[in-house]
């Protein structure tokens, strides 16, 4: 048995020549026990029958939101579905699903629904690499749609580049891994995690602080995957606008890089694995003013002195257990790998998750992260930009090797 039997499955086909392979891809869907059921955009029909599809799907292809006086409900379709795969995911499509817009079946099934979304881009490659149709990818990748990038070849324009709809295997080896890890979400069962996340903010005075742009997206997607892993959390949060809640994560919030350290360093002991996700402010005011500092007549300049905050994960680095795990974050904008290896046993880190400065999307405040895990002895492993709850997936698979 493969992790597709059983699984329920609608594909949408949308407008492009790849469409055409959808026959191919509901025969393998088929093949490997998914029952399907398909949605066609209208431009998919002139490219490939309904007929074809309801053959092999066994099931009516479904065309339009009222077919005759019968009317199809988009939100029970959606309900019904273990995952939606849109294949092909024209670059129309996609800005309907990244702008909300559902004047078709697809896209009215595609707000409804509460299973994963797959998305198989297939088109033109200067179509692919327009700037309007990359922002559609970040912010469908933003939602918690899964990507299945696009290949490089031949294009039906006769162009030759990055574009062609994934092959119908890999899209189909996309979703087996899919439902393979949630087969065995409770990989962390008994399993504490620490983390910390967020900014800290260090006082000037009681309205001013050095702070930063961290967001805690980063930590708060950890931490979310691990529990849905079967794991405790304790969260150590800097000053942040979101909101966590679920039984089996436990916030502490902090300011500082010093509440912050007495937080990591109180849950440390019992933590199986910690992750630094924080992005804590390397110095602090020396003397933080108790009255708000006001300028004096004709100052032009101020100075503030600022003294070192500690280290906290090179603090906890110094108390790790042989059996536990500590991971560690880098930003860094020259020799990345070279620069993260030195972080890695200056700090105590099993490994460390290098975030990009270049990527578009990636980092501070967005949704979507691109990461490179470095481990000891330089050794790397790359992965593309994707949700931060995806990345989290990622890291947490790594942290499991190493158990
Ligand atoms: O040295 P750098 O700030 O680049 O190291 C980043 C890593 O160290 C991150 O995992 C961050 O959470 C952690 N760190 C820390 N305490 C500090 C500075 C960084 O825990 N004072």
């Amino acid at each position: 048995m493969n992790s597709l039997t059983g699984k329920k499955i609608i594909l949408g086909i949308t407008g492009s020549i790849a469409a055409y392979k959808a026959a191919f891809f509901v025969r393998l869907l088929i093949k490997s026990g998914a029952e399907v059921k398909v949605l066609m955009t209208q431009s998919a029909t002139t490219f490939i029958a309904p007929l074809t599809l309801a053959t092999l799907s066994k099931n009516p292809v479904i065309t339009g939101i009222a077919d005759g006086d019968e009317w199809s409900n988009h939100v029970e379709l959606g309900l019904w579905a273990d995952a939606l795969v849109i294949a092909p995911a024209t670059a129309n499509t996609m800005a309907k699903m990244a702008g909300g817009i559902c004047d078709n079946i697809l896209n009215a099934v595609y707000l409804s629904a509460r299973c994963p979304v797959f998305f198989a881009p297939g088109m033109d490659l200067d179509m692919w690499v327009h700037p309007s149709t990359q922002e559609n990818v970040q912010k469908l990748l933003g939602y918690g749609n899964i990507l299945v990038e696009p290949e490089s070849g031949e294009l039906a324009s006769g162009l030759v580049g990055k574009g062609r709809m994934a092959e119908p295997e890999h899209i189909i080896t996309a979703l087996s891994d899919f439902f393979r890890k949630e087969e065995t979400t409770q990989s962390l069962a008994g399993k504490t995690v620490l983390i910390t996340a967020g900014p800290t903010y260090e006082p000037i005075d009681p309205v001013r602080f050095i702070g930063n742009h961290s967001s805690g997206k980063m930590g708060k997607a950890l931490a979310e995957k691990v529990v849905a892993r079967g794991g405790k959390v304790h969260l150590v949060l800097g000053p942040s606008k979101l909101t966590v809640d679920h039984p089996d994560i436990r916030v502490t919030k902090v300011s500082t890089a010093l509440e912050m350290l007495a937080a990591a360093e109180k849950y440390f002991a019992q933590a199986d694995i910690a992750i630094m996700a924080a992005a804590v402010a390397d110095f602090r005011p020396k003397n933080a003013a108790t009255e708000k500092i006001k300028k004096k007549a004709g100052q032009e300049e101020m100075t503030i002195e600022l003294v070192k905050n500690p280290d906290i994960a090179a603090t906890l680095g110094q108390k790790k257990r042989k059996n536990q795990i500590l991971v560690g974050f880098a930003l860094e904008t020259e020799n990345p790998v070279a620069n993260a290896s030195r972080k890695l046993s200056k700090k105590g880190f099993d490994f460390i998750v290098l975030n990009s400065l270049k990527d578009e999307g990636a980092g501070f405040n967005h949704d979507t992260n691109r990461v490179t895990l470095v481990f000891e002895g330089n050794k790397t492993k790359e992965f593309q930009l994707k949700s931060k709850l995806d990345v989290a997936d990622d890291i947490l698979d790594a942290i499991e090797q190493i158990l």
